[in-house]
């Protein structure tokens, strides 16, 4: 049967069986790859994506429960590595193995949407079920501080230039007609 769902973005049709999960549709059928499949079983979190803007198991979740929705993975956090998770993960260095990093930073992009500032005890009530084999849990806790931060000089940035430039043209057009 013909689905239709919206990947990173782009308007896709998949024809695949109702129960075929979404983690397969990603990998598979759209060759994204990189959406990790762990488990099967939604307890390891390696495949997390966000389904209109919620982290979801691709694992557990079928094409049929997706479809008509816009599904969010790894690849569409930002095209040019922007995304403020993104540059947090690099700059903390995050990844050991790198396998579990995709849903860690796609659990963590999902939280942060929601809550900007999240405590300590936010960022591990949220990440409790992504799984890390490497243990590099404390470097997640780390960079979601400073992805925070990071999401919040973002949102600031526009402000400030034009809190800048706007006294500065003024002070031009101002001395010109002097
Ligand atoms: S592969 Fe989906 S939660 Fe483990
Ligand atoms: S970095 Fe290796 S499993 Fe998490």
């Amino acid at each position: 049967m013909a689905y239709k769902l919206t990947v990173n973005g782009r308007l896709e049709t998949v024809d695949v069986p109702a129960e075929t999960p979404l983690l397969w549709v990603i990998r598979d059928t759209l060759s994204l790859h990189g959406t990790k499949y762990g488990c099967g079983m939604a307890l390891c979190g390696c495949c997390t994506v966000h389904l209109d803007g919620v982290a979801v198991r691709s694992c557990t979740t079928p094409i049929s429960k997706a479809a008509g929705k816009h599904v969010t993975t790894l690849e569409g956090l930002s095209a040019d590595g922007t995304h403020p998770v993104q540059i947090a993960w690099t700059e903390i260095d995050v990844p050991q193995c790198g396998y579990c990093q995709a849903g860690q930073m796609m659990t963590a992009s999902a939280l942060l949407a929601k809550n900007p500032k999240p405590t300590d005890a936010d960022i591990d009530a949220a990440m409790d079920g992504n799984i890390c084999r490497c243990g590099t849990y404390l470097r997640v806790r780390k960079a979601i501080h400073k992805a925070a931060e990071i999401a919040a000089k973002q949102t600031k940035a526009p402000a400030t230039a034009s809190e800048l430039t706007q006294p500065v043209e003024l002070a031009a057009i101002v001395s010109e007609k002097e």
